[in-house]
């Protein structure tokens, strides 16, 4: 077998060489020469149109360290270093779109590394956009800037593999041997033996997402692997009291449930998912984590409050949606099943229940969790003016009275709501 398992591929490596030697030295000494060393890598995207992210050569990109400690150091690299590449080092803050668009188009530059000390506390930092999901955002949404910080790298098609490093006594091993070897005069590199770094994570994925499926159906790859998988989960609901006419048990006793025939639906949703420019290190991970506990937390306890099912008008769709950071793709694939009857789906249902499906224009209020980890006031954001959520609030100021609430309304944050809204804004246009 030639091809390697795709999921071997997968694993990022980086190698450190400790001296750019003469390949007559031959196998013996590689072990010598050779260190590997622990490190995250960029991955490949795409979307309908575009590449986006990072991918080695086949075989792994090599060049010679070179630790960066201010920007001009890369001007420098660039215009006057000797070795035939280079793969930069710098800390994760200083990795900035002014830096990499000082690095394009530079044929020296085979690969990148940042790394971040484990001491290092950095306040503020973002490879998001300033307004995430920005193509996909509802008009005049994106005016303002969400995330100060963004740097947009996320969405940027890199030409080389870039590395985060997070471990300290390897960097320092990085470090000492560019200081033994390479911490001199940029144009005496072409003749010394250098130190330098291999960089491995290639990916098959190419162009866009329709070129890199049709490359991975099975009339055109013969091979076991496969060029790119569509990023995908499961978007999760449930609802407070049963959608449709049931009879559930209820301990010992059998209940009856009659659904009635104008009920309207309250949505608690929340994302499921954040993205990272670094294969599995995902410091956001921290919304969605505090998203759940909050909304798992609400349902528990209006589970308790109203433990069973009477004549109400209105029931509680629980939603998580998975991939919202990808163009609101969870959201956008809900809304779609509804619109074409789809939701709620008989195999969701228990065997005894009926339902009538929903519809966007049954939901009357819609209750999205967003960010509530690291904030001490709750922020919330109205669209617009309406008297479900101005009773809806008036009623969180009563009951969350040790809880300092502002109000911002007119325009609405980056969010899942954003999809649904903007199907509600088609319709009052027509
Ligand atoms: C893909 O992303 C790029 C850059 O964000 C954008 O210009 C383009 O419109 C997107 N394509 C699709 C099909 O969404
Ligand atoms: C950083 O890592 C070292 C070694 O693993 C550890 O001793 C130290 O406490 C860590 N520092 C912080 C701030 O986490
Ligand atoms: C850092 O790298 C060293 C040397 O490879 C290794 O012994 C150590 O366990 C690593 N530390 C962490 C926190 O992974
Ligand atoms: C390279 O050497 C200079 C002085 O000789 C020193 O100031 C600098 O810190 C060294 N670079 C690194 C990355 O240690
Ligand atoms: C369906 O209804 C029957 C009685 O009509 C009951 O015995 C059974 O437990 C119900 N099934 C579920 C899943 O609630
Ligand atoms: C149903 O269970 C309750 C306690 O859980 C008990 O008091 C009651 O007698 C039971 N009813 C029947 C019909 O078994
Ligand atoms: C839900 O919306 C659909 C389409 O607007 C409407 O026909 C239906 O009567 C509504 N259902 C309820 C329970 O209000
Ligand atoms: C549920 O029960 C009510 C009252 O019996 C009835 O009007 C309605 O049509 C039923 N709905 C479904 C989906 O069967």
């Amino acid at each position: 077998m030639k091809d390697k398992d795709p999921f071997l591929m997968l694993i990022p490596t980086l190698i450190l060489l400790f001296l750019n030697i003469n390949l007559s030295y031959g196998s013996r000494t590689r072990d010598r020469m050779y260190q590997d060393i622990t490190g995250t890598g960029c991955f490949r995207r795409m979307n309908g149109t575009h590449q986006f992210g990072c991918s080695s050569d086949r075989r792994g990109s090599t060049g010679v360290v070179y630790f960066i400690e201010n920007p001009s150091d890369i001007t420098n690299l660039i215009k006057e270093g000797t070795a035939s590449s280079y793969i930069p080092i710098l800390s994760l803050e200083k990795l900035t779109k002014e830096t990499v668009n000082l690095l394009r188009g530079s044929n020296k530059i085979s690969g990148l590394v940042v790394y971040k000390l484990n001491e290092t506390e950095i306040t503020e930092y973002s490879h998001e956009d300033t307004c995430p999901n920005r193509n996909f955002a509802l008009e005049g949404t994106c005016d303002t800037d969400w995330n100060s910080p963004g740097t947009n790298l996320l969405n940027y098609d890199f030409e080389y593999p870039l590395f985060l490093l997070t471990n300290n006594t390897e960097l320092e091993e990085v470090r000492t041997c560019f200081n033994t070897f390479n911490n001199v005069s940029l144009n005496r590199h072409y003749e010394l033996s250098l130190c330098s770094l291999e960089l491995n994570f290639f990916m098959y994925a190419v162009i866009d997402t329709p070129t890199c499926l049709r490359r991975s159906a099975p009339r055109f790859n013969f091979n076991t692997h496969r060029v790119c998988d569509p990023i995908g989960s499961v978007n999760i609901w449930s609802s407070l009291f049963p959608i449709g006419n049931s009879t559930i048990n209820f301990g010992n006793t059998t209940h009856t449930v009659n659904v009635r025939s104008d009920m309207k639906q309250i949505v608690l949703a929340s994302r499921l998912d954040a993205t990272s420019l670094f294969f599995g290190k995902v410091p956001g991970a921290v919304n969605p984590v505090t998203n759940a506990v909050t909304l798992l937390y609400t349902s528990y306890l209006l589970k308790q409050m109203l433990p069973q099912y009477k004549d109400y008008d209105k029931n509680v769709l629980f939603i998580f949606f998975t991939g919202e950071s990808y163009d609101y793709s969870g959201s956008q694939r809900f809304l779609y099943d509804m619109e074409e009857k789809q939701f709620p789906m008989v195999s969701d249902l228990n065997p005894n229940e009926t339902a009538l499906n929903i519809f966007p224009s049954n939901i009357s209020l819609f209750i999205e969790l967003n960010q509530l980890g690291l904030s001490e006031s709750l922020n919330t954001f109205m669209q617009e003016e309406n008297t479900e959520l101005r009773n809806f609030l008036t009623l969180l100021k009563k009951y969350a009275k040790d809880i300092n609430i502002n109000e911002y309304n007119g325009h609405i944050p980056p969010a899942s709501f954003q999809t649904f809204l903007k199907i509600i804004l088609i319709w009052l246009e027509l």
